[in-house]
């Protein structure tokens, strides 16, 4: 699977807001993902943005009225809501929304909602007193009742000039929103994975720390595709400059002791951990309380000590991956930190090969299991490597 999108059939409802603007580009970004996007607008939308904007970048028919002879909804007025594999309203306006938790069907976008067995997304974009008012505060919970997932909306400044709740989540964390609604009947429905991600930061005084070289990319991306899948993820996480993922539970630790405390509880009831985090073998013996002075001598001496093996002392997971970073002798490495750690499978990864390790959006890995299996994967996206590790923890999850 390159994206969650590809092949994917995404009906994109945009209703009357000045957030329209953000559904051309989150349009844009379901196209660029391979996604086949049909456009359904309400008159309203038409007044901030035309059919040709959206016809132009899915190079589809863009449906504005229910009964236009020349659109394809005139045939058969359900036919879009039994083709969707999703439907997204972006931006939801509350009269939209209103519409919605009625039952109303007046028009393409809630006709199409209403006849739909596919999961359904709502964006709400609107001015804070119309978000605040109870009856829209009912209307969303009633659609979340419903089973409907409603992304946002975000705080911060409106059109009117108010400052509040009302703007519509962005095009990219409204991507994870979709993804994770169309994977939600996943193999991985009703598990709770938890994966480590960053290079861990250990204090040596207030102000400077030992860390390593890792983005933290290739462990968000294995969060992103459990939640994918269906899965509850759970991300513990050392610092990097990643946002947080949408519908991901995310923790945000420093140091080795940290990430392990945080794995622990959080591995309580999970049912896999993924360590993909690059855990500093040592942490400073001693921290500095105050920043450390620069000495006389020309050299300095920190005395190290040796941080736990979380993945090692971690039990009660049904099943335990770890990653080996590593940059010679790679399998045999591999192989006997499978042994040491008793895990079930090692993601080993040579991290100066051309378009693996560190940083990059690609990876090259290879995984090890206990029965001496190996499988070699090509050159691929982070997200794609992530979904050949989930698909072997759904095997094992299953045995
Ligand atoms: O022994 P090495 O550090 O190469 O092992 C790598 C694997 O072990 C990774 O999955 C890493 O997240 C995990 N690890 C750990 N605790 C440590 C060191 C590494 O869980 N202190």
């Amino acid at each position: 699977m390159k994206t969650a999108f590809d092949g994917k059939k995404v009906v994109l409802g945009v209703t009357g807001s000045i957030a329209c603007y953000k559904a051309v580009d989150l349009c844009s970004k379901l196209v660029q993902a391979g996604a086949q996007v049909d456009v359904i607008l309400t008159d309203a939308a038409t007044k901030f943005i035309t059919p040709l904007t959206f016809r132009s970048i899915t190079h589809r028919p863009v449906v504005t009225d229910i009964f236009d002879a020349e659109s394809e909804l005139s045939v058969e007025h359900v036919a879009l809501a039994e083709r969707a594999d999703v439907v997204v309203v972006a931006p939801a306006t509350a009269h939209t929304i209103a519409k919605l938790a009625l039952g109303l069907a007046d028009d393409a976008i809630t006709t199409t909602i209403l006849a739909t067995a596919a999961p359904v997304v709502v964006a709400p974009a609107m001015d804070a007193h119309m978000y605040d008012n109870p009856a829209t505060l009912e209307n969303i919970e009633t659609l979340k009742r419903r089973g409907i997932t409603v992304a946002g909306p975000a705080k911060g400044r409106l059109a009117s000039g108010l400052w509040g709740w009302g703007r519509m989540v962005e095009p990219s964390d409204l991507l994870g929103h979709i993804a994770a609604a169309l994977g939600r009947r996943g193999d991985l429905a009703d598990k709770i994975i938890v994966i480590s991600a960053g290079g861990t930061q250990e204090a040596i005084d207030p102000v400077r720390v030992i860390t390593n070289r890792s983005s933290g990319k290739m462990g968000y991306a294995i969060a992103e595709a459990a939640r994918d899948r269906g899965a509850h993820a759970v991300l513990v996480t050392a610092p990097t400059s990643l946002p947080d993922p949408p519908l991901v539970e995310v923790h945000h630790v420093e140091s080795a002791l940290e990430m392990r405390d945080a794995v622990a509880a959080c591995c309580e009831n999970a049912d896999a951990l993924i360590m993909a985090a690059a855990v500093a073998d040592y942490r400073s013996a001693n921290p500095a309380g105050q920043k450390m002075k620069k000495g006389k001598g020309d050299t300095l001496t920190i005395s190290l000590i040796k941080n736990p093996d979380i993945l090692a002392e971690t039990q009660g997971t049904k099943v335990k991956v770890g990653f080996a970073a590593e940059t010679e002798d790679l399998l045999a490495n591999a192989r006997q930190k499978l042994i040491n750690k008793n895990v079930h499978l090692f993601v080993a990864n040579d991290v100066t090969a051309p378009g693996a390790g560190f940083g990059v959006d690609t990876n090259k890995v290879t995984i090890i299991d206990r029965d001496g299996g190996v499988e070699d994967l090509p050159i691929m996206t982070k997200y794609e490597v992530a979904h050949r590790i989930l698909d072997r923890v759904a095997k094992l999850l299953k045995s």
